[in-house]
């Protein structure tokens, strides 16, 4: 779908969508097209369940005295506040309905309050932000697919006062968009063909960009001691792969020591000896979503030549059943040195983590260090598929984590942490064994875990098990891989690490 901007007028055909404030209140845009059309939009919405409120839509097919297709009312919900998110909620909204219609053109009219505290083309970029990551879709492998059934809409202008500026703001979130995408694409690719080989095959294509790609194998990981990791890739056919992208940005008076994202990447979780039941297996293929969205966050700062320095660190394996799989009861050298008794071959990203961890802090020294990992079920069982789990050392990181997951509409909510629950990891033959007692806590016991291999640095762990993958549509985000995080992470670097 193109995107374009012009100033406000009456399209000669396709669909004009206008948008519709809560309890049925038209904008003046609105006001004069109901005019003209004999009070036909006021009477359509009081013929209808359609009160403006957010993600309603209702639709007005061959409006007489038009030579449009349709009008097409989109609720914008309640007037105030109006953020970048309502506004993207819109264009997602508009254009993922309008795909199912056959509809080829549209014109989004924004027919906003005139006394929004939102600038008209910061709406109109937003609005154009949402339709293209709504817009978003994984067809890779659909071969038969009739033409009937493919998304309709070829362009959508959005209509503005000052066109200029709207497409200058929207050209400035290009790099978010394929960052997202790329995101997107990694996490829906089937584990048989995005192998951590193959995973690290993309990275390194990553170098056009811009980016600084090395990868570490199987022979160099173990040179590093990495029996953390390796003891998790061991039971696959598939070798381990760990890549770090950098991207060096920052201004010479700004600080240079990286921020370090690092990202669990297991390209299929079969729980290896401890393995999982059958129902739902298919979902471990998105296993390996921290690291498509540290991949992510790393397109999007090269994209914009964010001015600060971040390395990506990403810890790609598969996690099988095989003879020569670990076993429960197995205990491996991690690169720190710790020793770590495997009681549960399915408690594997915290294994990977580990080494990874180990290795983002010796090489790159970081101000500050990241981890995004689908870490555990049990974060789904707390905050569901609405908030990632998030974990800190620092408060002032939270805050600025919460708060930047706030803005793009990717929130998190911060869960705590202690020694009281740090003590159930103690092994009775190693210096620490990979899950508690028992199931309490789990997604707490998952960080504490983490923790044992972080020094000093301020850390912050993000369990997104429960936003890496949608089950069904929203208004930005369609079903599928979701890329939670790459926003989130892009925005927080924004705001607080960029010289
Ligand atoms: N990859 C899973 C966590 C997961 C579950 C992600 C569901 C997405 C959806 C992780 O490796 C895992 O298996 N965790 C175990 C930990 C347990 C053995 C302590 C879990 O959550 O059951
Ligand atoms: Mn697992
Ligand atoms: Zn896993």
């Amino acid at each position: 779908m193109d995107i374009a901007f012009a100033e406000p007028g009456l399209p000669a055909s396709g669909t004009l969508i206008i948008t519709v404030s809560q309890d049925r209140t038209l904008g003046p845009a609105g006001l004069e097209i109901d005019r003209s059309l004999g009070g036909a939009v006021g009477r359509a919405m009081a013929a209808s369940r359609f009160t403006g409120k957010k993600d309603e839509v209702l639709e007005l097919l061959a409006p007489a005295g038009l030579t449009l297709t349709r009008l097409l009312l989109v609720g914008l919900g309640k007037p105030e506040p109006l953020t970048d998110t309502s506004l993207e909620a819109v264009g997602g909204t508009a254009a993922a309905f309008l795909n199912r219609t056959g509809e080829t053109e549209a014109w989004l009219r924004l027919d906003l309050p005139a006394e929004s505290a939102l600038p008209a083309d910061q709406a109109a970029a937003a609005a154009a932000v949402g339709a293209q990551l709504r817009g978003y879709r994984f067809d890779r492998y659909r071969t038969t697919e009739k033409p009937e059934q493919k998304p309709s809409l070829v362009r959508l202008t959005v209509q503005v006062a000052d066109p200029a500026a709207a497409e200058r703001l929207f050209a400035g979130n290009g790099p978010l968009l394929a960052g997202v995408s790329l995101a997107r694409d990694l996490i829906s690719e089937p584990a048989n063909r995005l192998t951590p080989v193959a995973f690290a095959d993309r990275c390194t294509g990553l170098a056009e960009f811009g980016l600084e790609v090395a990868v570490l194998d199987q022979a160099r990981m173990a040179g590093l001691g990495m029996g953390a990791l390796l003891g998790v890739a061991q039971g696959s056919a598939q070798p381990p792969r760990l890549v770090t992208l950098s991207w060096r940005g920052a201004p010479a008076a700004a600080d240079s020591r990286p921020v370090v994202l690092v990202g669990k990447g297991v390209t299929f979780d079969s729980g290896g000896i401890s393995i999982k039941p059958a129902a739902g297996m298919e979902d471990m293929k998105w296993d390996m979503a921290g690291a498509a969205v540290v991949a992510g966050v790393m397109r999007v700062l090269a994209g914009r030549k964010a001015r600060v320095n971040v390395v990506g660190v990403l810890g790609l394996v598969e996690n099988m059943p095989s003879g020569t799989a670990q076993r429960p009861g197995d205990v491996v050298v991690s690169a720190s040195g710790k020793t770590i008794e495997v009681i549960n071959t399915d408690a594997e990203g915290r294994l990977v983590l580990a080494d990874a961890l180990w290795y983002a802090q010796e090489t790159f020294k970081p101000r500050v260090l990241i981890d995004l990992a689908t870490l555990t079920g049990a974060v789904i069982i707390a905050l569901g598929h609405e908030h990632a789990g998030l974990f800190a050392t620092e408060d002032s990181l939270a805050e600025q984590l919460l708060g930047a997951g706030r803005k793009v509409g990717e929130p998190l909510w911060r869960l705590p942490m202690g020694e009281s629950y740090d003590k159930d990891l103690n092994s009775d033959i190693a210096d620490v064994k990979n899950v508690g007692s028992g199931r309490a806590g789990g997604s707490i016991l998952g960080a504490q875990f983490l923790k044992r291999f972080v020094g000093e640095v301020p850390w912050a762990h993000l369990d997104i098990a429960g936003v890496a993958w949608a089950k069904k549509d929203s208004a930005t985000v369609p079903k599928g891989g979701t890329g939670f995080g790459v926003r989130l992470l892009d925005r927080f670097l924004a705001d607080t690490a960029e010289g």
